[in-house]
């Protein structure tokens, strides 16, 4: 087989949020993918990086109170975490805020500006007057134009799912700082798609097989008949203050996140060229017979099949070979959602003790190399594994290898008897069978072959019950037959797994003392004459519910935690192990009177207290208490707050503390319970 030079990505996450089991679907997809082609001999690389660039980002930052580059720094440093722990291996893990990726970026728009695509001219866009910057869509709120709800978006309404304009809401705000947005112009930079050459490339390339049949009639509907033109120029540029790269020759304007997103997927892989001696020209240049694969969500093809490409022809580089797009994750059918502790991050799975090999098996399970959704049914999550991973699998080696090692020193059988099972797995015909499966990326039937050969390797050792055997006098040799015959397709088995569950097959590897020659793809040569193999210890355990219930509790918000800033509700939730006894003293707790306490025109959750904690002025704050408590009841008696929690602003104004309320954690029984003091304690008591 001719090697082939394969480079593979997946979408850069955003460095300002953490890593759920929602991105995890395409990380896990790409990496069995990768590990599937590096098993075949294939020199394959699989690159990646934090999405950096940004307002949200840049806005993030400055609410913790630190810079652009701290915040992705420590966010890299989490990402890279749950991604190795889930056994997601890039061969680089990058940053798009990097030289190579700036360098790039500069370069293609040079190219682009040459060859007569980029055109500058003067938008209207709403402007912040108080935090004196030009505001993205989604940084504008006002009443939907249509249904009047209040608080949506400058790009579409949640409640009536109406797409607008952000200059068609009613009575629009600033989200960032609660101002009334000004319309004001600026020059901008286009990329022109509109160009008729760019028209006419995409009409080709969308159309000539790299994406899929469901993408590619998307993409149709998006350009339109061929004597339509309904790509419009795409914006790449935003006004300082940007956290990106400013633009060459255009001080003060910055490079759009989206047009230095995927160019970061160069950077990377040029970072892991310089490491390397890789030549990073052979996968890039125009003719580059290498191949390019880019695994993306549904939700942004758009950008993979229309922009990158066109930025990529007419900057002189090779376009991709495929985009591959997957579906969304539900969780029990639904959209993940914080108040029923379904949106589960990496780190909350791999802390409450879960295997991440389960996930991963679970996902491969259902992918089909289509852009339909994927569920994430915890029930049948829970039954599948035991049974499949547990019961049909695992069994296999758990009920042969302690004979082995009991009786015959843990060296297999001189011969094993005739097998058709044994020539089944071996065969040239299966390894291509399961092969194709795991290329086109439909893992579910892959999974679905080599659970039917796990049943059939099941059905002979129970024909043959070996713990039987072990009994009767005279069997010693069957015994010892039957055992390895069964240690030789568990083998196999755990090589068709092997893309799915690494790190299972490394334990079995070692448990089955074989060289790396012994687990790569398409194994032909089987026995191991008399091979000696080290004594079994349990390769996994089964899921028990309970752990279910109890990830779902770990990534449950109260109503409480839903009214915190997400960046400080996650910190909490991040810190459930020990702390010291210096971090918490650093909570300054104090009791609170509570002197007036009112509805919030607008919202739901929250009820605005006013508090005396024996400071000179009282202190406002925002609890999402209102589903609880009728503000009346509440004048007079006195709580725990927290004091010195950094002062927030909201919409209806600055939030300068938090009250302190149980709330179950099981979300069976509702309700909020304000913490009170026994009487004695007075307004600004220390609670410690
Ligand atoms: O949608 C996202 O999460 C983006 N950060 C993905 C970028 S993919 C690539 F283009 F960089
Ligand atoms: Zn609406």
């Amino acid at each position: 087989m001719t090697q082939r030079k394969i480079l593979v990505t997946s979408a850069l996450p955003y460095a300002n949020g953490a890593i759920h089991l929602g991105h995890l679907v395409e990380y896990i997809q790409s990496d069995i993918w990768v590990r599937f082609q590096k098993m075949q001999g294939n020199e394959c690389w699989y690159v990646c990086a934090d999405d950096t660039h940004g307002t949200p980002i840049m806005l993030r930052a400055e609410k913790e109170g630190i810079t652009p580059e701290a915040l992705i720094a420590r966010v890299h440093g989490e990402h890279t975490r749950d991604f190795a722990g889930f056994h997601v291996e890039f061969d680089n893990y990058y940053s798009t805020h990097s030289d190579e990726t700036r360098s790039f970026a500069e370069g293609i728009y040079r190219n682009l500006n040459d060859a007569g695509l980029i055109e500058v001219r003067s938008i209207e866009q709403y402007f912040d007057p108080l935090k004196q910057m030009f505001l993205p869509d989604r940084f504008i709120k006002g009443e939907c134009p249509k249904c009047g709800t209040m608080d949506q978006y400058g790009d579409s309404c949640e409640s009536c799912g109406a797409a607008y304009a952000p200059t068609d809401l009613k009575n629009p705000y600033s989200a960032v700082s609660g101002a009334k947005p000004e319309l004001r112009s600026s020059d901008h930079y286009f990329f022109k798609l509109s160009d008729p050459r760019c028209q006419q490339f995409l009409r080709s390339w969308t159309t000539h097989g790299a994406l899929q049949p469901e993408a590619a009639n998307k993409m149709q509907e998006w350009l339109g008949g061929a004597d339509e033109n309904r790509l419009t120029d795409w914006d790449i540029s935003r006004d300082a203050p940007y956290f990106g790269f400013e633009i060459p020759g255009a001080p003060g304007k910055f490079f759009y996140v989206w047009l230095d997103a995927p160019v970061g997927y160069m950077g990377s892989f040029k970072n892991l060229c310089n490491r390397t001696g890789i030549d990073f020209n052979e996968f890039w240049n125009k003719g580059s017979t290498a191949e390019l694969y880019h695994f993306i969500g549904k939700d942004i093809l758009y950008f993979h099949a229309l922009f990158w490409p066109a930025m990529l022809e007419y900057a002189g580089y090779r376009t991709p070979t495929k985009v591959f797009a997957h579906g969304f994750l539900t969780v029990d059918g639904q959209k993940m959602s914080k108040s029923r502790g379904t949106f589960i991050t990496a780190e909350s799975y791999l802390q409450q003790g879960l295997n991440p090999e389960w996930l991963r098996y679970y996902y491969a399970a259902k992918l089909n190399g289509t852009m339909e959704d994927i569920d994430l049914n915890l029930d049948d999550f829970v039954a599948r594994v035991n049974s499949d991973l547990i019961g049909k699998y695992i069994n296999i080696a758990s009920r042969c290898a302690g004979f082995i090692s009991k009786r015959f020193d843990g060296r297999l059988s001189r011969e094993l008897p005739p097998s058709e099972l044994l020539r089944k797995l071996k065969a040239p015909e299966t390894w291509k069978k399961i092969g194709l499966y795991y290329a086109d990326r439909d893992y579910g039937r892959a999974i679905r072959e080599i659970m039917l050969l796990a049943d059939e390797v099941n059905q002979y050792v129970d024909s043959k019950k070996p713990w039987n055997l072990a009994k009767l006098e005279g069997s010693s040799q069957e015994l010892h037959q039957v055992c390895s015959l069964a240690i030789n397709l568990f083998w196999l088995l755990t090589v068709y797994l092997k893309p799915v569950l690494p790190k299972l097959a490394d334990q079995v590897q070692s448990f089955l003392n074989l060289d790396e020659e012994k687990m790569k793809w398409d194994q032909h040569n089987v026995l191991f004459n008399e091979h000696q193999i080290r004594p079994y210890e349990h390769l996994m355990q089964r899921i028990d519910t309970k752990q279910i219930e109890s990830l779902l509790a770990a990534n449950k918000e109260s109503l409480v935690n839903d009214t915190l800033a997400p960046a400080q509700a996650t910190r909490a939730k991040a810190e459930t192990s020990h702390i010291s006894i210096d971090d918490f003293t650093k909570v300054d707790l104090r009791i609170a009177r509570i002197v007036e306490a009112a509805h919030v025109e607008g919202a739901d959750k929250l009820i605005r207290l006013i508090l005396d904690i024996g400071e000179e002025k009282p202190r406002q704050v925002f609890a999402g208490i209102k589903s609880a408590y009728d503000p009346a009841t509440l004048v007079g008696r006195l709580t725990v707050m927290v004091a010195n929690l950094a002062p927030r602003k909201m919409k209806f104004g600055m939030s300068e503390g938090m009250v302190l309320a149980a709330s179950d954690t099981d979300g069976k029984s509702p309700g909020l319970f304000l913490l009170s003091p026994d009487s004695g304690a007075q307004p600004g008591m220390r609670v410690k």
